[in-house]
């Protein structure tokens, strides 16, 4: 952890923080000495920069650093791997200067020191950030550990990430908050109803065997909340085999789990009042001599034909047996996450998940919220009349759609098949990864909307907690990173 939460040591270096608007207010106060030197550097306050003010001992006296907003939740991601090793604290309202909000500090500073470390070092230790403890700076902190342990998930490569990984993973998780884990293995997948599942994963190594796992945790009183997340911990596309650089980056195929995983420890964390379960369907999506093929037909566990059009569109075949399953226990709310589609990325790029939802409101409300909190998605249509394109000659629904066009949609409707008519459903394919690096945000496995999906799940079915960010819910015992722990 680089954010301690208590009081400063002695000799921590005080961090002052401004905007651009107010940083000629509060230049104006400082000791003229200190505004010439700011000056100097070309200082202004702007988002993501900092400069080091000297004592006349020649030792850090003082960091200036500029923030876009006092909520904004990046706000201090570049300092801790920038700033020399040590420990700071924030200097509060000094000369003006803006008082961050204990959350948005927390979480930045946390992530600003991310870096997934399983196999090289890092060249320097982050500098460290001292807080006075809060409800809100614990709640940064939560985030914090659900983001960098659903990125860990992602970028721990396939061989070191396979199914049976990912149960062991998701076994911790519910050890660390009293969830109950099963797994069902295997040929045991037909017994148990989910033909679909099995199909994708029959063809990997014996110990890397499809999987279903299944996590839940609550009470029977409060409203059941089902997370579906696609497990794919390599898709190499089967049969249909990807090219070489459509199959680089195929480790990531799990994001959708990853978030599912990091989604739960966050509302177990919080103690929200939800009767909850995670299905995560885990397969490899390999080829062999019995792997599943382009033109076979299974019937799903909902009952409907599903013809295989393409083996590489593999997500939605595991997704619609878990999404048919969690529909049984009729939840207030279903929500699963995928790297679902290419064409999700070709619509709207890799920082933007696509939220598909039956209920318009609904899906506008929540992207109003995720550029609120800097943590977007944007919606798409389940275009009832491209369903078409979905129907099969010799079966129900095909796995591809009628021609290249509308992708995301053709999946997204291929998984509403599964989902019956009255039930309340977000499905959200995203990419789970920075192709970029942003302060705080390195190239690699990302969070997306994360934050977005818990401030939501807080306001609706938490006790009244107000924005979600706001705590005063109960935090219950913080879980940093149970899967971090769970490395191979
Ligand atoms: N896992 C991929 C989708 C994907 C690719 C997500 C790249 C993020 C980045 C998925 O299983 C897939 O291959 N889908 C195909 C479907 C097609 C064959 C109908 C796709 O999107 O090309
Ligand atoms: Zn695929
Ligand atoms: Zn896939």
């Amino acid at each position: 952890m680089s954010v301690e939460l208590g009081k400063p040591d002695r000799g921590s270096v005080p961090v002052h923080v401004v905007d651009r608007q107010t940083w000629p207010e509060v230049a104006s106060r400082l000791p003229k000495a200190d505004a010439r030197w700011l000056q100097t550097l070309g200082f202004v306050g702007a988002p993501d920069s900092h400069a080091l003010l000297p004592g006349a001992d020649g030792q850090l006296a003082a960091v200036w650093a500029g923030v876009a907003t006092a909520s904004h939740p990046w706000a201090l991601a570049a300092l801790p791997k920038n700033l020399p090793v040590g420990a700071y604290h924030l200097a509060g309202e000094v000369c003006g200067g803006l008082v961050l909000e204990a959350s948005a500090a927390a979480m930045s500073w946390e992530l600003g020191a991310y870096r997934f470390d399983l196999y090289k070092a890092a060249k320097r230790e982050p500098a460290r950030l001292v807080l006075p403890g809060s409800k809100a700076a614990e709640h940064g902190l939560l985030l914090a550990a659900a983001i960098a342990s659903t990125r860990d998930l992602v970028n721990t490569p396939a061989e070191h990430m396979g199914p049976a990984h990912l149960a062991e993973v998701a076994k911790l998780v519910a050890r660390q908050h009293g969830a109950t884990f099963k797994q069902t293995v295997g040929d045991k997948l037909l017994g148990a109803g989910f033909p679909a599942v099995h199909a994708v994963g029959r063809a990997a190594a014996s110990d890397r065997a499809p999987r279903l796992i299944e996590l839940h945790w609550g009470k029977p009183k409060h409203p059941r909340l089902s997370l579906i997340g696609k497990g794919v911990c390599f898709d190499t596309g089967g049969l249909d085999i990807k090219s070489a650089d459509g199959m680089r980056q195929m480790k990531k195929d799990m994001g959708g789990a990853a978030h599912v995983l990091g989604l739960a420890q966050l509302v177990m964390a919080l103690q929200l009042p939800v009767r909850l379960q995670v299905l995560i369907p885990a397969v490899e999506n390999a080829i062999a001599g019995n792997a599943y093929r382009p033109g076979d037909v299974y019937k799903t566990r909902k009952g409907l034909h599903i013809e295989i059009g393409n083996t590489d569109a593999e997500g939605r075949v595991i997704l619609c047996d878990a999404l048919a399953y969690a529909a049984e226990s009729q939840p207030a709310l279903m929500i699963d996450m995928a790297t679902l589609t290419g064409a999700a990325r070709v619509a709207l790029g890799p920082q933007l998940p696509a939220l598909f939802c039956r209920d318009i409101g609904q899906a506008r409300a929540l992207v109003d919220r995720g550029l609120a909190l800097h943590d977007p998605l944007w919606h798409m249509p389940l275009w009832a009349p491209y369903h078409g394109g979905i129907e099969s000659e010799i079966a129900d629904i095909v796995n591809t759609g009628a021609g290249p066009m509308g992708g995301a949609i053709s999946a997204a409707l291929f998984l509403e098949d599964f989902v019956p008519a009255d039930q309340e459903w977000l499905h959200l394919d995203l990419y789970a990864w920075n192709s970029s690096s942003r302060p705080g945000r390195p190239v690699g496995g990302e969070a997306q909307s994360l934050r977005t999906l818990i401030a939501y799940l807080e306001d609706r079915f938490g006790a009244g907690t107000g924005s979600g960010n706001d705590m005063g819910s109960g935090i219950g015992q913080p879980a940093p990173g149970a899967a971090r722990r769970a490395r191979p």
